[in-house]
């Protein structure tokens, strides 16, 4: 027995040095997306795994549907022929190395929704074969691994740490960060055994720089969702500080910018227009379901989600106001939203907080339109609208221009120069030293 687990063992290790080692990647995402390019990149065969058949299209057509990425890098990268895109899950039975990186969204009542990593566990349960090692990537509660994966994996018999391996390996990637991308942020990794963490470090260790093995999945489970509890609690901290500084009439700005000059005890978090994304308003939400399993409350992650959820209507309170510094009521006002997506720089809407501020203006009647350079035209959660052009003219013709998303390649002086009142959510004016009366941050 020993001497079978040994050469599993050493069978997988040689494949992975000598780079023979098959990687397939499962859900082509943000995520999974440039763990596949980078794979390939680094000299392994890749197959890159996606049910839906647009996104393997577009690939197979040299498309990137990710900011981050450009369609230059997937076609040259497709030409190399080391990058196999499908949708047909058989290649998982070729492959050593499986990556799962697929979506692990909130249900409508707020709790954890696994269902795709259960149907991609029972795919790969299906395929299993001595020899093979399984990464799940997709940010979960701890104990999904152990109590969900394992159990669907040994179904057909075969045995972990003999014969196959299972890990839990948490992304920590920062779409749009231009400074950190996945092979410069440190890889955290938990396996089952020693064997399985050490080659899950191998893994990770041809294409990222610096990778910690950690002694359990549930580690690893839960070290990502502190990272964001700590995220959103201090967001959730610092909205309910900006309002307070408005009510006392202090510029939250100046008090972070001169909080921020003490060198240690302090790290600044900004104010904003609510919380967005696929990962700060879900992750802790799968902490404060697992601990209620347990009998517990998470009174700090569920303060701050509710903080956070009640800025966009807070927002809209604050075009109000400021409407009726003009003598404009918000009924006759003409609007225009800067920015739609969930944060700068990302074409990503999910959960982004200007659909809130939308809904809840259009609720009220008011004109509203938007801009995004990434979103031409908005259709999700029954919301559909096709956003304006950014001209003088359309800025001239608003009462209020509101700025939402503060993307980069936004010509601000213009706004500045042609809107006749601004509200601004992100200090994106203060950031550039544009200054001017008609200019309210938040
Ligand atoms: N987006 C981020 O910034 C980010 C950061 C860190 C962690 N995460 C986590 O990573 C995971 C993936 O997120 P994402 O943003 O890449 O999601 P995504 O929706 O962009 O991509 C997931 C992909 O998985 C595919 N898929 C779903 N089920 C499948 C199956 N059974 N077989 C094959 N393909 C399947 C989908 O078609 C989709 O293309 C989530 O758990 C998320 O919380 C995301």
């Amino acid at each position: 027995m020993k001497n079978i687990k040994t050469s599993v063992y050493a069978g997988l290790k040689k494949k992975i040095n000598d780079k023979s080692a098959v990687i397939t990647v499962v859900g082509l995402g943000y995520v999974g997306l440039p763990i596949a390019l980078e794979f390939t990149k680094r000299g392994f065969f890749v197959n890159g795994l996606d049910s839906n058949e647009g996104r393997i299209s577009k690939l197979k057509q040299g498309v990137s549907y990710i900011n981050d990425i450009s369609s230059k890098t997937v076609s040259e990268v497709t030409k190399t022929r080391n990058f196999q895109v499908t949708s047909n899950e058989k290649v998982l039975s070729g492959s050593d190395v499986i990556i799962v990186c697929v979506p692990t969204p909130l249900r409508k009542v707020k709790e954890p929704d696994i269902s795709f990593v259960v149907k991609a566990s029972e795919t790969l349960g299906r395929y299993l074969r001595k020899g093979q090692m399984i990464i799940l990537e997709s940010t979960t509660y701890p104990g999904t691994t152990r109590e969900v994966i394992l159990p669907l994996l040994e179904k057909n018999g075969l045995k972990l740490g003999a014969d196959f391996y299972l890990a839990f390996s948490p992304e920590r990637i920062d779409p749009g960060n231009p400074k950190y991308d996945f092979t410069n942020i440190p890889k955290l990794i938990g396996g089952f055994t020693k064997q399985g963490t050490t080659l899950g470090k191998l893994v990770y260790s041809k294409v990222v720089k610096k990778v910690i093995g950690l002694s359990t999945p549930e580690s690893a489970e839960v070290t990502k969702l502190l990272e964001n509890t700590f995220r959103i609690v201090n967001i959730g901290l610092i909205n309910e500080f900006a309002e307070l500084c408005h009510k006392l009439n202090i510029d939250v700005w100046e008090v972070i910018k001169a909080a921020e000059t003490k060198p240690f005890g302090f790290m600044p978090f900004y104010p904003g227009p609510g919380i967005g994304g696929h990962c700060i308003p879900a992750d802790p939400m799968y902490l404060s379901w697992k601990a209620r399993k347990v009998g517990f409350t998470t009174k700090m992650i569920d303060l701050a989600a509710e903080v956070n959820r009640k800025v966009p209507v807070h927002i809209v309170k604050r075009i109000e106001e400021i409407l009726k510094t003009r003598k404009k009521a918000l009924e006759n006002a003409k609007i225009l939203l800067l920015g739609v997506t969930y944060k700068k720089d990302v074409n990503d809407l999910r959960e982004s907080p200007a659909l809130d501020i939308l809904e809840i203006l259009k609720q009220k009647k008011v004109c509203v339109n938007y801009f995004d350079p990434y979103i031409p035209h908005l259709d999700i959660g029954g919301i559909k609208e096709k956003g304006v052009e950014l001209t003088e003219n359309v800025l001239k013709d608003q009462d209020l221009v509101v700025v939402v998303t503060d993307h980069t390649n936004v010509d601000y002086k213009m706004i500045a120069e042609n809107s006749r009142l601004i509200f601004d959510t992100r200090n994106v004016f203060g950031k550039r030293n544009i200054r001017d009366e008609k200019i309210i941050r938040l």
